[in-house]
């Protein structure tokens, strides 16, 4: 990111600390909350370039721990032994074959977003489309017990899609991070405790 009008205190921070991108704040004060990710962990990062959740989630877990990246884009300035990548569209994805391929997970991580047009109806819509797939996908590979955190552009779907996840999980949080950009509709869904697989 260019060091334009965007830039603020978290951009600042994320350069200063090594981060590849600022959107890391927002998964650290959760997980600090919440404790979502551990070591020894295997986890699935959804939307992962450029990488900053894959580069925390990779140092949280550790070396016995794993960590899956799927993007559009291959995250260039990031790698790590206990880091893989797959491109893909996940809109193409079938999630059981991909719960086949990689085995279940603990946790699976998705900051998914559209490339914003500007019309807030398609943006959102687009937002939400990803945001189902994602749970599609954590519902397929996620243990019992797993977790589930997923961004979306804040519509009138979102009671919606809170409804589904309360069907597989124990509890369900909504929650607006502090590194949010004040104009940014995003939300963040927490899925605890995935329940019995269904
Ligand atoms: C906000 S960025 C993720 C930032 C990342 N969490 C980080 O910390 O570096 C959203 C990502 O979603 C990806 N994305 C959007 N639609 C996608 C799709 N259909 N399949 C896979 N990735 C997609 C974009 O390519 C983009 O890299």
């Amino acid at each position: 990111m260019g060091r334009g009008t965007w830039e603020d205190h978290y951009t600042r921070r994320a350069r200063e600390e090594n981060w590849l991108a600022r959107s890391v704040y927002k998964l650290e004060e959760i997980d600090k909350k919440y404790k979502i990710i551990r070591r020894g962990h295997r986890l699935l990062d959804l939307g992962c370039y450029p990488g900053s959740w894959s580069q925390y989630c990779s140092r949280k877990v550790g070396p016995k721990g794993e960590v899956v990246g799927i993007d559009l884009k291959k995250p260039d300035r990031f790698s790590a032994p206990n880091f893989r990548f797959l491109e893909a569209d996940v809109l193409s994805l079938d999630p059981g074959r991909l719960a086949d391929e990689l085995g279940t997970r603990d946790v699976v991580i998705s900051d998914l977003a559209p490339q914003t047009s500007g019309i807030h109806v398609a943006d959102t819509s687009r937002s939400m489309e990803l945001a189902k797939r994602a749970l599609a996908i954590a519902v397929a590979v996620l243990d019992r017990g797993g977790c589930f955190l997923c961004k979306v552009f804040e519509g009138e779907d979102i009671q919606g899609l809170r409804d589904e996840m309360v069907r597989h999980f124990k509890a369900v949080r909504t929650i607006r991070p502090a590194a949010v950009r004040k104009a940014s509709r995003e939300v963040y869904l927490l899925g605890l405790n995935r329940l019995h697989k269904s």
